[in-house]
């Protein structure tokens, strides 16, 4: 059973065995906002965004269901509190997942359960706090650079740069101890290897969720400088030991894939983009382009999925008390609110943080800064590295996954 959630927690956003695994049941044009044309939402969204930005979607059962692919609607769903839940045992019921199965963690609760835990985690995510971790991360960079400089012949950037990146970035932030960090990314990276089978994806959760407890109880007796250590010292009496090993893991998996997702794809338009490439490499507006890079690629492509708690009208539209509504982040950040062109990705777009592929409103991603600074490090370097970095196989062979809620790449072959 404890393998079971835990695998919804690590699938949350894949898609693979987690909430939205009911959806792989349903029609495929309700899949349509997990699939991409190359890097770009297919044609369809752009109808539905122009003729129909908050549309039904036409579910069976008489079920209802909203796909909300505008900008503004958008943010007016993710940003009304007081009419749309996330709570997991609302949603569950809609698509036929048991309520014991759910996930916990900050993306699937309401408030007030989720104020105090986002509380509980904010004090760790401010730009103070989080500046301790950017020589860290600078050190990590310099080290992946390093691997992937002694490979010889093609290199999987993915495996080799973008998984890890995250994953022992993510190990600085926890405070996992250093003699642990190999083990513990491979855990990390294990679950969301999709090639290694379910198997090997859920025993890899298990261990590194009985490895997080291990590491509270070792905390709770002498606290680290951690996320974990300073949560201990704050509230250690408030919060127990699962709530904390949810919180804990529930960062992982936010930060780990995501991020990975965006290093591996940035850096495959880095090799197509030699505009981009030189002024990453002369670092000139790097983070103008990083915010480019997030518009462009919004990886998350669907919010977590809220369920409206009453009547509510968006657009010309009126959702119904208990409609689920889905909103198409990657269909809202190519709204013509960014520029004629949204298409396209553009080195020269001026600087603009109002895209949502972080999301908006309560559940705006909290490692949002974090990223940023991952990705503020990688780009640069890599470019700097490797002058002459380009794939290593046809762009038409590169396998994108088909219906991820994180979009991406589960291999980038490159030659250095
Ligand atoms: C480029 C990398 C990332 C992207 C694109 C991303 C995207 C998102 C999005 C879109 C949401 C909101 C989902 C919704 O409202 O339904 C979210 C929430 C969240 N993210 Fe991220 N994220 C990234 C990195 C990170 C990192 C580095 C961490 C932590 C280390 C993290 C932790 C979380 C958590 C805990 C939530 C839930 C917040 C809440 O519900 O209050 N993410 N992320």
């Amino acid at each position: 059973m404890r393998s079971q959630v835990l695998g919804l927690v690590a699938r949350r956003f894949t898609g693979g065995n987690g909430p939205y695994a009911g959806l792989s049941m349903l029609p495929d044009k309700i899949l349509w906002p997990l699939h991409r044309d190359g890097l770009d939402p297919i044609p369809q969204m752009d109808d539905w965004r122009s003729g129909k930005p908050v549309a039904r979607l036409p579910l069976p059962f008489g079920m209802r269901a909203w796909l909300v692919t505008g900008y503004e609607p958008v943010r007016a769903v993710l940003g009304s509190v007081d009419a749309y839940s996330n709570d997991f045992g609302r949603f569950a019921g809609k698509i036929g997942i048991g309520v014991t199965q759910d996930p916990g963690g900050l993306g699937f609760a309401d408030p007030p359960d989720h104020t105090r835990l986002r509380k509980m985690l904010t004090p760790e995510f401010t730009m103070r706090r989080l500046a301790r971790l950017q020589p860290r991360i600078e050190a990590i960079v310099a080290g992946r650079l390093d691997a992937l400089a002694a490979i010889d012949g093609t290199a999987d950037l993915w495996h080799e740069f973008a998984l890890p990146i995250p994953a022992l970035t993510i190990c600085e932030l926890l405070g996992v101890p250093y003699e642990d960090r190999e083990y513990f990314q491979e855990l990390s990276t294990t679950r969301f290897d999709l090639g290694a089978g379910g198997n090997a994806a859920l025993g890899a959760i298990g261990a590194s969720l009985d490895y997080i407890g291990g590491l509270i109880e070792q905390q709770r007796r002498e606290p680290g400088d951690g996320l974990l250590g300073a949560l201990i010292k704050a509230h250690g009496d408030d919060i127990e030991d699962r709530e904390l090993a949810g919180v804990a893991d529930g960062v992982l998996t936010g930060g780990l894939e995501t991020s990975a997702s965006m290093i591996a794809l940035g850096a495959l338009v880095l090799m197509t983009n030699p505009v981009m490439a030189d002024k990453m490499r002369a670092g000139e507006d790097v983070d103008a382009m990083v915010e480019e890079l997030l518009r462009y690629l919004t990886v998350v492509q669907v919010a977590f999925p809220r369920v409206a708690v009453r009547d509510v009208r968006v657009g010309d539209c009126d959702i119904r008390e208990g409609d689920v509504v889905m909103c198409s982040l990657s269909g809202a950040d190519r709204d013509t609110m960014f520029g004629p062109d949204p298409h396209k990705i553009d080195a020269s777009r001026p600087a603009n943080r109002s895209h949502v592929a972080f999301g908006y409103g309560i559940h705006r991603c909290i490692g949002a800064e974090l990223a940023r600074m991952e990705l503020r490090t990688a780009y640069p370097a890599l470019v700097r590295r490797f002058p002459a970095l380009a794939l290593a196989v046809p762009p038409a062979e590169l396998q994108f996954r088909r219906s991820s809620v994180v979009f991406g790449l589960d291999c980038l072959p490159v030659r250095l």
